[in-house]
């Protein structure tokens, strides 16, 4: 079948509804008890958007045959995250793929939605629903026993859920690394693993956002990092829980991108860039005065209000006093590092304030020997690998460690 999952659009409603409508009578998909219509439902409707709670619909031959749509889990900000989903698909199309078409663009798309699980509430007696679910990987997180009552009969509620992206289940404990197999792989490794591949997937899925192009215009501008690694950042950005930390913005490059996910996450989190200044020799990126170029692109990209600019060297003491003030009480959920080779100088100066997980990007890992900052900058990044305080999820661009804060244990 020739089969196309696209935004839903308000003239689309009417078909939507109608495929809703015909499972009332069911009493197998939707609580509701009567038939709803266009008006009624068109707030709903317009309470989606494509960046964060999209409302999908799968077309075929330019008929409206099935949809899904994500809302809010619940109204606390700590669940921000956690997305719940309904699928539905027109009953002449059943036993065709296309809720699992539907399903696995919501797994896939989750997590460049700053989506980290998603959950379906599906009835006890709904199995072909719950085997679809369970199919693709969700499994039973609640069940609500005789929750809903359908014409006089007590039914169960079943809560599906799963991560995205999706965490290996524990394997026995010291099994070695398997490329094959990473769930007999000891829980450590396993996420570690997993959550490698997921950045690479993740990556991948953001080459399809308008984003892409968005970071391409200032990495050409603005950056001396790979488009890759501002991707990243951005998508860092988006979904940390805590404020972020720049150390080296030079041109606002990675700021702007820090900057971008900030703003698409629709949170008041903070971001401190460091930056002493000076002047710098480069083909692209020359500046006779870098912090007077910084302030300008910020400026120009709309993103000066997002940014707190420190202007100074990152251990003297004015600074951290400076970034201490401006975080209060709160951590840091994503470190940008990319100044001088001193890079756990810079580590050990503000250790305190990193969340647990905090996502790190350092940059001149790799590179020509002939540069003088990779060796110093690989042996420390190095060293704090070996004793366990940062974990280790790739490699990117041209030069740049991506990771995780473990901290001493
Ligand atoms: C390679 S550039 C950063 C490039 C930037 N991340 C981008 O997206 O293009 C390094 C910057 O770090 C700054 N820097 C060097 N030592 C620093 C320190 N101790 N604290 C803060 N910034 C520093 C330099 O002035 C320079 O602007």
């Amino acid at each position: 079948m020739n089969l196309i999952i696209r935004d839903a659009v308000e003239a689309d409603l009417p078909a939507i509804i109608q495929i809703y409508n015909a499972t009332v009578p069911t009493r197998m998909v939707t609580a509701e008890l009567e038939p709803t219509t266009v008006e009624a439902r068109l707030q709903w409707f317009r309470e989606h958007s494509p960046e964060q709670y999209p409302f999908w619909v799968a077309e075929s031959d330019g008929r409206v045959i099935g949809w899904l749509d994500f809302k809010r889990f619940l109204p606390r900000c700590a669940y921000r995250g956690t997305a719940e989903i309904s699928v539905y698909v027109d009953e002449n199309f059943r036993g065709r793929s296309v809720g699992q078409r539907l399903l696995q663009h919501a797994i896939t798309r989750a997590p460049s939605l700053g989506i980290t699980a998603l959950v379906g509430l599906i009835f006890g007696h709904n199995k072909p629903s719950l085997n679809l679910f369970e199919r693709l990987g969700f499994e039973r997180w609640a069940f609500l026993p005789g929750v809903a009552q359908l014409d006089g009969v007590h039914r169960d509620l079943v809560m599906l859920g799963q991560h995205c992206p999706a965490r290996c289940r524990p394997g026995p404990a010291g099994r070695p690394v398997s490329v094959e197999s990473a769930s007999n792989v000891d829980p450590p490794q396993a996420r570690g693993y997993n959550d490698s591949l997921s950045l690479m997937h993740t990556l991948m899925q953001y080459r399809h956002e308008p984003i892409h192009s968005e970071l391409l215009k200032i990495r050409d501008k603005y950056s001396m990092l790979h488009l890759d690694v501002l991707i990243l950042i951005y998508h860092f950005a988006k979904i940390c829980s805590g404020n972020i930390l720049e150390i080296g913005a030079f041109l606002g490059g990675a700021t702007i991108a820090a900057a971008f996910g900030v703003r698409d996450s629709g949170d008041n989190k903070k971001l401190i860039a460091i930056e002493p200044g000076g002047s710098v020799k480069h083909k692209r990126l020359g500046t006779r005065n870098i912090l007077r170029d910084l302030e300008r692109n910020l400026a120009r990209q709309r993103v000066s209000k997002i940014v707190s600019l420190i202007k100074g060297r990152s251990f003297d003491a004015a600074t951290i006093r400076a970034v201490h003030g401006t975080l209060g009480a709160d951590k840091i959920g994503l470190l940008i590092l990319d100044a001088d080779a001193a890079k756990r100088r810079d580590i050990e100066c503000y250790r305190d304030r990193f969340a647990d997980d905090c996502w790190m990007v350092i940059d001149d890992y790799y590179g020509a020997d002939s540069n003088e900052k990779i060796t110093p900058s690989r042996a420390d990044v190095d060293a704090l690998v070996e004793a366990g305080w940062l974990e280790s999820l790739g490699f990117y661009g041209w030069s740049t460690w991506v990771g995780r804060w473990r901290g001493p244990r």
